[in-house]
Formats: structure tokens, sequence, C-alpha cells
């Protein structure tokens, strides 16, 4: 098992899940069957996050552009969504997790959208850990409705246009009032963003695995948190500005 310092852990990780398909065609599966083995990595990986004491876990489970999958695989993600909602409610309450979700949530099938909203209720109060669920969620959507929603404003008379800097635009996302990830956990290889919390992951660590996501457990996750570890984030400053201020990775 890889060390892990207690005390230089990740606020906020966010992850793309990605390799759930080729993990089932590599076995002969329906992709479908690497969503299902895909959601016990997200239990393995919430687990781990709470018993760590990570704050905030950030989860891309279906992007805008998932959408136009064929309509059977997008009616088997809604149905693990929901399900997974209904299964983990409990274990959310005794673990005091809190859930919430960013994205397009009225595009949803009325059934997953209500499991939604009556999870984010339950778990309001707890404190122990949240776990944000990116769903039908894409992040220049996310920007250009915070823009139309600063621009009513201003048309309103309730802001001048000079006082939107990236502090209340920020405010405008739905990410409003969580900290931007300080790592974010790619699986599957691929270098890319996919339109995932394009803003939010401004100085963001990156860490990408070959390993696909029904794959992904503890002890991948410890090795992402190792590697985590191990950066020196530097916010655009040099190392010597860095050690004069005393600010460390993740401090
Ligand atoms: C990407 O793999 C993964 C998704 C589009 C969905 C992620 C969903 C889950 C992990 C299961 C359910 C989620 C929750 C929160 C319970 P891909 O199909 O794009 O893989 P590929 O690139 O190999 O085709």
């Amino acid at each position: 098992m890889v060390e892990i310092d207690p005390s230089r852990m990740p606020r906020h990780v966010a992850v793309i899940m990605d390799g759930n398909g080729r993990w089932a065609q590599q076995r002969g599966l329906a992709r479908l069957q690497g969503h299902r083995v895909g959601k016990d990595s997200v239990r393995a990986v919430v687990e781990t996050s709470r018993r760590l004491g990570i704050r905030y876990l950030s989860l891309y489970a279906f992007s805008t552009e998932n959408w136009q999958r064929p309509p059977r695989e997008v009616d088997g993600l809604m149905s693990l969504l929901r399900r997974y909602l209904a299964t983990e409610l409990g274990k959310m309450m005794k673990n005091q997790i809190r859930l919430l979700a960013v994205g397009s949530l009225r595009r949803l099938p009325p059934p997953v959208r209500e499991a939604l909203r009556a999870t984010i209720e339950a778990t309001k109060r707890n404190t122990g850990m949240t776990v944000i669920l990116a769903v039908s969620y894409g992040g220049r959507e996310e920007i250009a409705r915070a823009a139309r929603a600063l621009a009513r404003r201003v048309r309103r008379g309730e802001l001048r246009p000079d006082q939107i800097t990236a502090g209340t635009f920020a405010k405008h996302l739905g990410t409003n009032g969580v900290p931007d990830p300080d790592l974010l956990i790619r699986t599957s290889g691929e270098m890319r963003l996919s339109n995932f919390f394009l803003w939010q992951l401004a100085y963001t660590e990156m860490y990408v695995t070959d390993t696909l996501w029904p794959d992904f457990r503890e002890r991948e996750f410890m090795q992402a948190l190792s590697f985590f570890q191990e950066r020196q984030r530097r916010f655009g400053r040099t190392g010597e500005q860095l050690e004069r201020e005393g600010l460390r990775a993740a401090n």
C-alpha cells in the first residue's frame, strides 16, 4: 500500500470516470456491464475519500455530449444512477455524506431528477463530506448559464459590468460555495478535459492513469493521492517564492 500523509490531503478531488465501455468490450460484454461495474468503483472511491477525510469529491457521471449515445445506453445509465441513489441513501446518512448535483438537471428523466432532488434534500445537513455528481453536465454550458444570469442582474441594475470579477462569476456557477478541485483524476489514459469543470480546474493538479474506471479502486486511488502529495503547487509563482511564503502543496 502506498504511503499517504493525512495532513496533506487534497480538499477537493474531481474525477473523470472513463473507460467503462472499453472495459466491457475487452471482455466481450455489453457496454452497460462496464457501467455497472463502474458503479462499484464509485462506491469504493466515495468510501475511501470519506475514510481519508477528503472534504469534497466530484464525479463526472454523465456529460451533455453523452445524450447522443444510443438510447439503450442512455436509459441504462439513467436507471443505474437512480438505483445508486436509492441503494446508497442509508450509507450516505450513516456516513454523514451530503449530495449535490451540477448540470442541466431539467433534461433528466423525471424519476432520476426526483431521486436526485430527494437525495439532495435528505442529505443536506450532513457534514462529513460532500459528493458532487456532475450529470447532464457541460462546462461551457455552465459558463454560458452564469454569463446569462450576470447579464440579467446587470439589466435589472443590481450589478455594474465592472463589478463582474472572477469571484462574482464563480458565484453564478453550479459549484458556488465549493472550493476548486485540488486534484483531477482521469482514468483510461485520455489527456482531455472533455468539457468538465472548465472554470474550476484552472490550478488543479492532473493525474491521468491508463487504468479503466471499472478497475479503479482503493489501491489506484491511493496512487493518485500519493502523486498529488509529491507535487508542489505553484499557482503561477516560482518555487523560490513559494518557499519564502511557506506555501506548499495542499496547504
Ligand atoms: C465513461 O466511460 C463513463 C460514463 C459515460 C458514465 C460513468 C458512469 C458510471 C461510472 C456508473 C454510474 C455512476 C454513478 C455515479 C452511480 P465510457 O463509456 O465513455 O468508456 P469508453 O471511453 O471506454 O467507451
